[in-house]
């Protein structure tokens, strides 16, 4: 049975297509790089194995303790970035026989008011999802200049209104009138006037929480490291949420599979069912990958 979520506020996404890959048993240790609030590892620790969790963000280690306490014997808590975690594991020759990264940003952070990931935050514009961020979102935006930071917003977030997007956020910085996320979301907004689908700012606060967080940086760090972390025959899976991680992923199985670095890898990416979308609509654009080792 899969202990509940005491707070309510978090579904894990493709938890079924997880265990499908991951193949928890009595005894396997399993590496869960996203810790988050821990509800994959309390399917893991349900089926029998240890689980070792990593997470940067010290609020979610803290829920996922009072989550998986019942477990307290098979779970251990490190904090620090998952790409440290995983050299670390390397460096000691430490192996899992499940790896799973469930990258980006969680529910928790999100709904966060006073962490600055949403358009609707009337904090700080900050999105530092914890451990091993020196910079906030407002710190970057100061120190880039108009040229840089519409760079970041083409790369990180594929706005292909960059360059007037940056100049209009970086005036309104300039004027004072931008500190919270709402007053960033207004900035964009008034560069790009008109009536669009989605909100013309979610591109700008993705390629923002990437860059302040390095979340392809980790992500690259992680997937160099991946295939010695796994024992043989051991099984990793990657869910990510955006085409830029998914891109990467991919072709690191890819070609790891090719090499023989993997046994076997995805050959097609895994999405959540219709059913799974309906009841939760964050699990829209997740995609896994898996891996297993030779
Ligand atoms: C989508 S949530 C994971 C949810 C989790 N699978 C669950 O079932 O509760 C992602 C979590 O990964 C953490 N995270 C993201 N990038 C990280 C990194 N580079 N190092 C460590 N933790 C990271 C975030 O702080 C967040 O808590």
């Amino acid at each position: 049975m899969i202990t509940p979520d005491p707070a309510g506020l978090h579904i894990p996404v493709l938890l079924h297509e997880v265990l499908e890959h991951l193949r928890p048993v009595p005894g396997a240790r399993f590496l869960d790089l996203t810790l988050g609030m821990g509800g994959h590892s309390a399917a893991f620790l349900a089926a029998g194995a240890t689980v070792t969790g990593v997470d940067r963000d010290p609020a979610a280690r803290a829920l996922a303790a009072t989550r998986l306490a019942a477990y307290a014997d098979r779970v251990s808590i490190i904090s620090g970035t998952f790409a440290d975690a995983a050299e670390e594991f390397v460096r000691t020759g430490t192996r899992f026989d499940g790896v799973l990264a469930d990258i980006g940003v969680s529910s928790l952070q999100l709904d966060d008011e006073g962490r600055g990931f949403s358009l609707r935050s009337e904090s700080s514009a900050d999105m530092r999802m914890g451990d091993g961020c020196p910079e906030s979102a407002l710190d970057l935006i100061d120190r880039l200049d108009a040229e840089e930071l519409a760079d970041v917003l083409y790369q990180l977030g594929e706005e292909r209104l960059s360059r007037r997007i940056a100049r209009f956020i970086k005036q309104a910085r300039a004027e004072g009138r931008l500190t919270s996320g709402v007053e960033l979301a207004a900035a964009v907004r008034r560069a790009v006037p008109g009536h669009q689908q989605r909100h013309p700012a979610m591109r700008t606060f993705q390629a923002l929480r990437i860059a302040v967080n390095d979340e392809l940086g980790q992500l690259d760090r992680l997937l160099a490291a991946l295939p010695a972390l796994c024992a043989p025959g051991g099984r990793a899976a990657i869910i990510s949420f955006q085409s830029l991680e998914d891109r990467r992923v991919k072709e690191s199985f890819r070609d790891g599979r090719k090499a023989g670095t993997w046994a076997d890898a995805a050959r097609h990416v895994v999405v959540a069912s219709e059913a799974e979308q309906a009841a939760n609509p964050r699990s829209a654009p997740a995609k896994l990958r898996w891996a297993l080792a030779p």
